[in-house]
């Protein structure tokens, strides 16, 4: 089986492919290599005898168009930060939303290959806020039993003007409704999967997206960290191995999984707050972190934990947030020189 990969050269493209050949599977990696970083996870990925390269952007449905005889798509080449998609939500736009409509008419005009497609928790407006942070007290401990189990693929993605997305949310979200939409109108086997926080080795990590390998390497290089807000967001944490086991298992049984929305995150068994992974991270190396308070940013959830039943009869998390760390603090400290040419 051949699987093309846009973005593949990105955090989480990387680790899928590189799983899907240690499973036999090809693998065509399409990005441009706008990422800071891209190149050494290429570097990586071309030593595998069936892996091959094209670089390309997917705003551009002609270099799309040349990609031939690919049996699964997994797509997740995108913009992928929310202050870039404030700053700039025309370029957002282009890559996410436009970009996401080529892949799937790529697939369409190509004998209808299935399309895995990476959502975010974002397209869930910022109500999320209201509602989770009631079931939590300051320190971020249930007190409610409304949601406990987190947010479900049913949650409102229209608050009804109520609340905000940020531009990152919504051109995101278009690409989920039209992966819906070209299941049901042109027959595409589609998947969307509306992902939380994924973590592990090889994330692009930086301040404004991929946090939690962000804070890793600040610490590595004792660097000064800024928190937005006061530290206490909660999120779910996946590791990128375990996402990879379930998209690659998405691909092998497309006839379950075509068509249907899941919400995938580590879910209420897995969430860590951001003081919480600071905390572990100086009990690690016995050194204090630095960090500098400023202003909440806009659109951020509190408190996001992705109720994950509905995917969870196929596939679970395996790795705990700790352990998750623990994966991104080794892969770090001896890939120094290729942490610190992303910083
Ligand atoms: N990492 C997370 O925690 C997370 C959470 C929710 C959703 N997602 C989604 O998962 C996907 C992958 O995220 P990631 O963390 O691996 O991001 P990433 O930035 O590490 O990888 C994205 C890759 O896409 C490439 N790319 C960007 N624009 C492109 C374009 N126009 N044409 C071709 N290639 C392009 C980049 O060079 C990069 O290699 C994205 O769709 C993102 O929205 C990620």
């Amino acid at each position: 089986m051949l699987i093309l990969i846009t973005g593949g050269c990105g955090f989480i493209g990387t680790n899928v492919a590189l799983k899907a050949l240690s499973r036999g599977y090809s693998v065509v990696a399409f990005d441009n290599l706008c990422r800071k970083g891209s190149e050494s996870n290429l570097e990586e990925l071309s030593k595998n005898h069936n892996f091959v390269f094209i670089k390309g952007d997917v705003r551009n449905y002609d270099q799309l168009s040349r990609i031939k005889n690919v049996d699964a798509i997994i797509h997740t080449a995108a913009q992928p930060g929310v202050p870039a998609s404030i700053e700039d939500p025309i370029y957002d736009f282009e890559v996410n939303a436009l970009g996401t409509l080529n892949v799937l008419e790529l697939a369409k005009n190509n004998g209808k290959i299935p399309v895995i497609y990476c959502s975010t928790n974002k397209v869930y407006s910022c109500e999320v806020n209201e509602i989770q942070s009631k079931i939590f007290d300051n320190k971020r401990k249930w007190i409610d039993k409304k949601f406990i189990l987190g947010i479900p693929e049913g949650f409102p993605v229209d608050s009804g003007g109520r609340a905000a997305y940020s531009p990152y949310g919504c051109s995101k979200y278009i690409g989920d409704r039209y992966c819906q939409e070209y299941y049901h109108t042109y027959g595409v086997p589609t998947v969307v999967n509306r992902m939380s926080c994924i973590a592990g080795e090889r994330q692009l990590g930086k301040e404004e997206q991929g946090w939690v390998s962000w804070f890793v390497y600040a610490k590595m290089v004792d660097a000064v960290i800024n928190i937005y807000g006061d530290g206490k967001q909660v999120r779910d944490v996946l590791y990128v191995g375990d996402l990879a086991d379930l998209f690659l298992k998405e691909i092998e049984d497309i006839d379950i999984h075509k068509g249907q929305v899941y919400n995938v995150g580590g879910g209420p068994n897995n969430t860590v707050s951001l003081i919480e992974v600071l905390e572990y991270l100086s009990n690690l190396d016995q050194r204090p972190y630095r960090v500098v308070y400023q202003n909440w940013r806009p659109a951020d959830h509190l408190v996001y934990v992705s109720d994950i039943r509905k995917v969870s009869k196929y596939w679970q998390p395996k790795l705990n947030p700790k352990q998750v760390i623990d994966i991104i603090w080794d892969w770090a400290h001896k890939n120094r020189k290729r942490v610190c040419s992303i910083l």
